[in-house]
């Protein structure tokens, strides 16, 4: 088992009107093979900590840790989080013009294992995870993202994800833009992962509507940049039915 633990993150950026703080004392432990929901109203800092947890250069940690199996992720490059075992996927995925997707994948597998997939099986698991995922084999010759609507993009993730075989995955809003059946899709595939490698899934969302087709083990709603309240899946249900006004109210009533 791996843990990937994120302890007391205080992170703030750098704005024209001075520096920001944003994650305000984050903490929380995913262990592999658990799924965790972290629901927010918009601006609550959910893609902040997905994306410092990517390591994206904007975002500075003040304190806090975040340690994988006790390793130091902070202090780890982009793509040396990569081979530890991070997966990141963000709300607003990159194009790679030139790159096409086949080049892209085997590429990014070789850096990821240290070393090349075998040829002929990795051309089969590639074949069989697109069709999974109804992706069509004509984009495997596509540039990597370069005019994909926002459902290929988020299936392309989702194909990346069982590829590549993380221990951990933070998928952010890679629910939004999506149609029931292309959630439904791309829902599968992240439960596939889960399932065949045990991964544990840190998965940010604005709405409980994929959460009927991944369940999350544990929810924490996350507001002004720290998590209000926790609990286990009843609390995506509530939030449903009352969505973030409590505790937006909460919380204007204290500052
Ligand atoms: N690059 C940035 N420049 C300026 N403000 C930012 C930047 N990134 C995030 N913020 C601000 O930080 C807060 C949290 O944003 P974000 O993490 O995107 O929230 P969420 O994903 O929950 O909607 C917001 O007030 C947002 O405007
Ligand atoms: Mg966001």
């Amino acid at each position: 088992m791996s843990t990937l633990e994120i302890k007391d993150l205080f992170v703030s950026i750098d704005t024209e009107q001075g520096n920001k703080p944003i994650l305000k004392g984050v903490s929380l432990t995913i262990n592999t093979g658990e799924t965790h929901a972290i629901m927010g109203p918009n601006g609550s800092g959910k893609s902040t900590l997905a994306s410092t947890i990517a390591g994206h250069p904007r975002y500075t940690v003040d304190s806090g840790s975040i340690t994988l199996d006790g390793e130091d992720v902070l202090a780890m490059s982009v793509d040396e989080r990569a081979r530890a075992g991070l997966f990141l996927a963000m709300q607003y995925p990159v194009e790679i013009p030139g790159v096409t997707m086949t080049n892209f994948l085997r590429t990014a597998k070789t850096a990821i294992d240290g070393e090349a997939p075998a040829l002929r099986t990795w051309t089969k698991d590639v074949k069989a995870a697109m069709a999974q995922l109804r992706i069509e084999p004509e984009f495997a010759q596509r540039n990597v993202n370069e005019g994909f609507s926002g459902g290929e993009k988020k299936r392309h993730e989702i194909l990346q994800l069982e590829l590549f075989k993380p221990k951990f995955a933070v998928l952010d809003e890679t629910d939004s833009g999506l149609d029931v059946d292309a959630l439904k899709v791309v829902s599968e595939g992240v439960n596939r992962a889960a399932e065949e490698s045990e991964l544990g899934t840190l998965l940010i969302t604005h709405y409980t509507r994929i959460l009927r087709y991944i369940k999350p083990d544990f929810v924490h709603v996350f507001v002004d940049g720290r998590i209000a309240e926790e609990g286990g899946p009843e609390l995506a249900d509530r939030l449903e039915d009352e969505g973030y006004d409590r505790y937006l109210a909460a919380d204007a009533a204290q500052a």
